[in-house]
């Protein structure tokens, strides 16, 4: 297996650690490389993969609508997400997906059997992705802009308030989207009336527990970090590639490790 994630700036990124402890523990031979790239090297590597050079990529950061255009076909959770993160090969055709907000659904299945009501804090990329991919449409989305929330949630068939109007009290599920937090101070909007039994997730993972989190755990809600994400978003990609489903509680272990 030859595996790649492709972005630009990649250095950091920690899908090769995970991929390659899971190709070693499913006994398959192969590599998972960090590829840094300029947006006109793009047309090269899906050629190299045409050809059979790589089997499968990640995509992240900032290439995942561009990748659209280099791709055979798009299968139905890429077309709603607008946004390609996994390019894997069927009949000899590159099909993108996007795993992303299934893997963040398959996370949060130990923790909720989705018949409450969902808030999606953010309407970027990111909270467009999650919310085609949530199995119930009680959900309300939440943005500092708020036109873009009402878009999204029409897009979608859901509902949308706003940040001086949410009643946390409401809420089964919090879905944290945006990029506040990574500052390790902001939180995009008070936890005040959170109920204990409420599942908080924020899709960032660095740093590990954002503000908000620590906030909600201190409100006695259960909290769940960026990293079942990251590590649902991977084992869906992986799978696609291999056909092999790893084990996320290894993944998980060794990711925190890393982050920790
Ligand atoms: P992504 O693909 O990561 O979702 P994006 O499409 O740029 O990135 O979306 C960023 C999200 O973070 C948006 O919901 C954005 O809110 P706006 O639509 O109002 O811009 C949100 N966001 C970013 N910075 C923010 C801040 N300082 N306060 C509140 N929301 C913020």
């Amino acid at each position: 297996m030859n595996l790649a994630v492709i972005g630009h700036p990649i250095a950091h990124s920690l899908s090769p650690q995970l991929h390659e402890q899971w190709l070693r523990a499913s006994g398959l031979f192969g590599r998972y490389e960090a590829i840094d790239a300029m947006e006109t090297d793009l047309p090269r590597l899906f050629e190299a993969m045409q050809e059979g050079e790589w089997d499968g990529f990640n995509v992240t950061i900032p290439y995942k609508e561009a990748v659209v255009r280099y791709v055979d076909e798009l299968d139905e959770a890429a077309k709603m997400a607008g946004a390609v993160n996994t390019v894997y090969k069927r009949d000899g055709r590159l099909v993108g997906t996007n795993t992303d907000g299934a893997g963040l659904v398959q996370a949060l299945m130990p923790f909720t059997d989705w018949s409450g009501n969902v808030l999606v804090i953010g309407a970027g990329g990111a909270a467009r992705g999650i919310v085609q991919a949530l199995p119930t449409r009680q959900v309300s989305i939440v943005n500092r802009t708020v036109e873009r929330a009402k878009e999204l949630a029409n897009t979608f068939g859901v509902t949308y308030t706003t940040f001086d109007e949410v009643d946390i009290s409401r809420y089964d599920v919090i879905i944290q989207t945006t990029s506040v937090g990574m500052d390790e101070r902001s939180t995009p909007l008070s936890l005040e009336g959170l109920r204990q039994n409420t599942v908080v997730c924020d899709i960032i993972y660095r740093p590990l527990v954002t503000p908000m989190l620590q906030e909600a755990k201190r409100r006695g809600a259960r909290i769940v970090t960026g990293v079942a994400m990251f590590v649902g978003q991977g084992a869906l990609s992986f799978e696609k590639w291999t056909g092999v489903k790893p084990d996320e509680t290894i993944g998980k272990k060794l990711i925190e490790g890393l982050l920790e």
